[in-house]
């Protein structure tokens, strides 16, 4: 977990904001889910994922119940879904912190931030064209380039389960080859085999049967049509069969965005899919779900490996020096900000060099300037920072002076 700083934290809120105009102008509204809640709402992500058996902050609270730390939203989403009962298509969005105990490393924390969206109640692989989309154009614009959209389907819940049995048979006839972990992983859930990183499993899983085999035609033919959508926008995607998620409640299409500059255990920028059984799964009626989520720590990190969307200190206007007690600054400042300027200004009375010090290093245009010369004529003194002239004005007439001075 860590501290977040300015100017870095100010990068954190337009990156929040540009994520916003990207999916407010797509009819999504904001919804704010606790960062606390039954345990049980998160044990619906997956009863044998590594999000649900060994990373989750969970603790039983001074009223017994056994709660947990949010681990990711979309389960929040399907509960509040299946407890408010809004009308469908049911379009929100949200942003913020979510926890993992995960082993951190680039790209990987404990407490890390997400943006996302999701949408219950239809079930059009249209939608999930619109969704997809959406991520991409985010990334867009980021201004990142290096984004690889790897796209797979899991099929209808029938197909998944037929593939999941294959897929136990042929991790099983690898025997003691396969790393213990993954023999482990294997008896409680054989998809999870997909996602190990050890290179002993590596060639088991190149040579393990794709769940393409395994699709339905329902499930074919909804996956075929998101595709020919992707074509329609120009979006370039890859078909990536051993594709599976980190999660349990995905049904039928799911996706990941990928950075290329990350550790391939870290690539994943954000990623979503289908979860149509989840909110059933969660108290409310059978429903369609699909979303995604956006690591926001990990966009940052590729926003600086690709040297894009960088950290833009707030630009301050006007810094106000006052060598006469500090009560004219008090003055002032109040009178700049409210006339619109940015303006910082110096405490503790202190010298006029140290003064000039800080509004040198504070990146101000202007320097207004108070001494007692100034004080006597009702005048203060306005210094171009960048090494140009300096003239007095009078005090009644600073807000004018200033504003012609900013517009050429
Ligand atoms: P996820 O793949 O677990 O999916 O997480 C989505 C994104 O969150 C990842 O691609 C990554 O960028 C970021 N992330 C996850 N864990 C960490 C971590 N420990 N440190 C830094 N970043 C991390 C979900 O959470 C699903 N709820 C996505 C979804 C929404 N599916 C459908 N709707």
């Amino acid at each position: 977990m860590r501290d977040i700083l300015p100017p870095e934290s100010g990068r954190w809120r337009r990156f929040v904001g540009v994520f916003v105009d990207v999916v407010e102008a797509a009819g999504y509204g904001e919804l704010a889910t606790p960062l606390i809640e039954d345990l049980g709402v998160f044990v619906r992500i997956g009863d044998a994922t590594d999000v649900v058996t060994k990373e989750m902050y969970d603790f039983v609270d001074k009223g017994d119940r056994h709660v947990a730390l949010r681990p990711e939203v979309t389960a929040s989403v399907g509960r509040a879904y299946a407890e408010h009962r809004p009308v469908p298509p049911w379009k929100v969005f949200y942003a913020g912190p979510n926890f993992r105990y995960e082993k951190p490393q680039r790209g990987r924390f404990r407490q890390f931030d997400q943006v996302g969206i999701e949408v219950l109640g239809v079930d059009d692989p249209y939608l999930d064209v619109e969704v997809i989309a959406l991520g991409w154009e985010f990334y867009r614009r980021l201004g990142l380039r290096e984004v690889r959209l790897i796209v797979n389907s899991l099929g209808e819940p029938d197909d998944r389960a037929r593939y999941v049995e294959a897929l136990r048979e042929h991790f099983e006839a690898a025997g003691d080859a396969l790393s213990a972990q993954s023999r482990e992983t294997l008896t409680k859930n054989p998809l999870r085999v997909l996602d190990s990183k050890r290179p002993d499993d590596q060639q088991f899983i190149e040579a393990a049967p794709d769940i393409a085999d395994y699709w339905s035609d329902d499930a074919r033919t909804h996956f075929d049509v998101v595709l020919v959508g992707l074509d329609r926008l120009g979006i370039p995607y890859e078909i990536e069969p051993k594709l599976v998620r980190g999660l349990d409640y995905y049904r039928r299409t799911i996706f990941e965005y990928q950075g290329a500059t990350l550790d391939s255990a870290q690539n994943a920028l954000g990623g979503g899919g289908r979860y149509d059984g989840l909110v059933e799964a969660l108290g409310g009626p059978p429903t369609p779900g699909i979303g995604f989520a956006l690591g926001v720590d990990r966009t940052l990190i590729a926003c600086d490996d690709e040297g894009v969307f960088p950290v833009e200190p707030v630009q301050i206007d006007v810094f106000v020096v006052d060598v006469t007690g500090g009560l004219e600054a008090v003055e002032l400042t109040d009178e700049l900000r409210a006339a619109g300027f940015v303006a910082d200004r110096g405490y503790d009375n202190r010298s006029m060099k140290a003064q000039m010090k800080l509004a040198n290093r504070s990146g101000a245009r202007t320097a207004v300037i108070v001494g007692d010369d100034e004080l006597v004529s009702g005048t203060v003194v306005v210094k171009a920072l960048d090494g140009g002239e300096q003239h007095p004005v009078p005090r009644t007439d600073l807000i004018n002076h200033l504003r012609r001075e900013a517009t050429p």
